[in-house]
């Protein structure tokens, strides 16, 4: 009766979960718009400020000496001032349409995508969630992406998941651990996204995301028990001991790569993916 009960919890957070979804797909649609304005309307007023400038340099010899300084001065502060609107609108523009490539993207479809890209976004998305929801949340985090990276078939949605479950976990182990041995311990994180010269399968080119953090690792029973469905040593609210199978699920079944991992008790672990690239 208790898992069941557990079950039906679950069950209306996934449903929330799957609405609030919606509305963020919605939202993130109706401020692109706007932003759009923001930034096209940005451009088109720094172009007409180059025009303003060629005139005030055809008419150099009309102006008085102070009035020619202030005038430039002037000039670099709006040009810079639009430079900031178009380059913030810009990021604006792109973390929206991570949201919107996750809430929107249909089922099981593989499209070209930054790898890179979608890490980073989910891993600092993890970060600012357990912020929110943990006390005394202070961790560093440490990111190393491949440069020229080219872009991977993947689903990304499901990807993000999974990136998005075990930087959770790392989160969690190196926050919990904190709790426990507060004196001098500097709670880590590192991710490492990148090509690796071991292919999984020969002849195949393999990328890689690996999470490391130096948290509280595990016992050989939790290792061993890892991906089973609903196992977790988490409290109850905390989690619900899916996040690994879910994330085995993505990565071996649908992008046909391995979860290797690494833990030693007290010390941290390392989960790592290894992901054929599909052509
Ligand atoms: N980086 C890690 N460090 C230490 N223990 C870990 C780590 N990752 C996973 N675990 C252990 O594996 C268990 C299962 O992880 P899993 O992600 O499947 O479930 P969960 O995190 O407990 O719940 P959720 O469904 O919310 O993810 C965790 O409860 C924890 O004991
Ligand atoms: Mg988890």
């Amino acid at each position: 009766m208790e898992q069941i009960e557990q079950l039906k919890e679950q069950l209306k957070k996934q449903e929330k979960l799957a609405s609030l979804g919606m509305l963020s797909a919605g939202i993130a649609h109706e401020i692109q718009n706007p932003l759009n304005f923001v930034i096209n309307f940005s451009k088109m007023s720094d172009k007409l400020l180059n025009d303003l400038i060629d005139i005030i340099e055809d008419n150099e010899d009309k102006l008085p000496e102070a009035d020619r300084e202030d005038l430039n001065d002037i000039v670099a502060d709006l040009k810079e001032n639009l430079s900031k609107i178009a380059a913030h609108g810009e990021r604006a523009i792109s973390i929206i349409r991570g949201i919107l490539l996750v809430s929107r993207g249909k089922d099981d479809e593989y499209i070209p995508s930054d790898v890179c890209h979608i890490v980073k976004e989910y891993v600092w998305l993890s970060y600012h969630a357990m912020r929110a929801n943990y006390k005394n949340f202070n961790i560093s985090i440490h990111e190393q992406y491949e440069e020229g990276m080219p872009m991977m078939m993947v689903v990304p949605q499901d990807l993000s998941r999974a990136v998005l479950n075990v930087m959770n976990n790392a989160c969690y182990a190196v926050w919990h651990k904190s709790q426990m041995v507060p004196e001098g311990y500097l709670p880590e994180v590192s991710i490492k996204v990148g090509l690796t010269p071991n292919p999984i399968a020969k002849g195949e080119e393999t990328f890689f995301i690996s999470v490391a953090d130096n948290g509280e690792g595990m016992t050989e029973e939790v290792k061993q028990r890892l991906f089973e469905n609903f196992f977790t040593t988490k409290p109850v609210g905390q989690g619900t001991g899916l996040g690994m199978s879910i994330t085995r699920d993505i990565i071996e079944n649908k992008h046909g790569g391995k979860i290797t991992f690494d833990s030693h008790l007290g010390e941290g672990t390392t989960f790592t993916f290894f992901v054929p690239v599909r052509k």
